[in-house]
């Protein structure tokens, strides 16, 4: 299997992520939602690339250093969903801001003061969407009162522009970003703001998005590559999942026992909330109970593994998106067909 390539590697399948990029396109075009993909998950030019021509409006990025890396590849409308603080941070920002159109977001008075700062004197603002907490407890303002409070100080601030309202809800929150946002809009309303967008976004109810029609916007991530979570949750199938790590078996050292070479240096050790570290494909058997950094250990539901040393498997892991960001190179290839290596240029992204 693919025995050019020296394990352990991370393989996508071109064809089933084009296929990806078009199934999610095709289902937002069908309901009127612009999608942004969050480039997250590939972190490659070329799969930004792919998913605007497919007729994204724009990509979301997590980091400065992400978007910088995409505005280089000609990605031109971004938008990063994260609170920048810092000189440092906010210098870079507004270079990039000069080079392409740029959106951020923010939940908090203090982070809306450095960007006011930073663009006051800028040819043209900065778009700020406001960050709200509809369920997820991650970042965002918690009620749409304060949401309207932070929109208000926004549209009032030198140098911004309010964009609107942006959530990464929580899985299977799909009404109460409905209800949240409707809230929210409606305090804006009453305060005389315009909320252009309302973004919301996640994988996980990708399907169910048009149930908020209150969204103009969705950002999705992992299903570009899919992986055994979203296989879990009945988000897709084991074929439609594009990113698989291709490991070796390295050591049998009981029948109940093989070692293989991918360990937490590569499949991480997101558990997402199931139990052992992938899924060997065509072999519903084998469990990856246990990693350390080089190691993975092998099990089978059967008793014996029928592995022998030198075998090669291909894994589904558990969350694609961390696995992506462990190697400079992935290897195309379709079906069968080896296409070669690309760069990861976004991997380690994290300033
Ligand atoms: C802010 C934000 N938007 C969108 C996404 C995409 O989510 P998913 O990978 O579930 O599609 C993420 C994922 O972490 C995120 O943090």
């Amino acid at each position: 299997m693919f025995e050019t390539v020296d394990t352990p590697a991370v393989l996508i399948d071109q064809e089933i992520a084009e296929r990806n990029i078009q199934r999610y396109q095709a289902y937002c075009d069908k309901h009127g939602i612009a999608l942004r993909p969050h480039i997250k998950t590939h972190k490659t030019r070329e799969f930004a690339r792919q998913q605007v021509m497919a007729g994204a409006m724009g990509i979301t990025c997590q980091k400065i250093s992400e978007a910088q890396v995409m505005a280089d590849a000609g990605l031109d409308d971004i938008l990063i969903t994260y609170n920048i603080l810092g000189s440092d941070k906010l210098k870079r920002l507004r270079a990039l801001a000069d080079r392409t159109k740029l959106s951020v977001t923010a939940d908090n008075r203090f982070v809306v003061e450095g960007l006011s700062r930073t663009f006051a004197a800028a040819p043209k603002p900065l778009t700020v969407l406001v960050e709200c907490d509809s369920g997820a407890r991650r970042c965002g303002v918690t009620t749409p009162a304060e949401a309207m409070e932070l929109a208000q100080i926004i549209v009032e601030a030198a140098g911004l522009s309010f964009g609107g309202l942006m959530t990464y809800p929580a899985v299977g929150g799909t009404e109460k970003v409905e209800t949240w946002m409707r809230e929210a809009l409606a305090l804006c309303a009453d305060a005389g703001i315009d909320c252009g967008t309302v973004s919301s976004g996640g994988s996980p109810d990708m399907w169910s998005a048009h149930l908020a029609p209150v969204v103009t916007e969705y950002r999705v991530g992992t299903y570009i590559y899919n992986d055994r979570s979203l296989v879990a949750g009945g988000v897709c199938r084991w074929q439609d999942c594009a990113l698989t790590v291709l490991a070796t078996v390295v050591s049998t050292p009981a029948p109940d026992r093989a070692v293989i070479d991918a360990g937490s240096k590569i499949l991480t050790s997101d558990l997402l909330g199931l139990k052992g570290h992938g899924h060997v494909l065509g072999r519903d058997d084998l469990s990856i109970l246990s990693l350390s950094e080089e190691h993975g250990c092998v099990t089978s539901s059967e008793g014996a593994t029928r592995l022998t040393v030198g075998d090669r498997v291909r894994i589904v892991p558990n969350h694609c998106c961390v696995v992506s960001n462990m190697m400079d190179r992935v290897n195309l290839h379709r079906g069968d067909n080896l296409e070669g290596p690309r760069k990861v240029a976004a991997r380690g992204c994290v300033i």
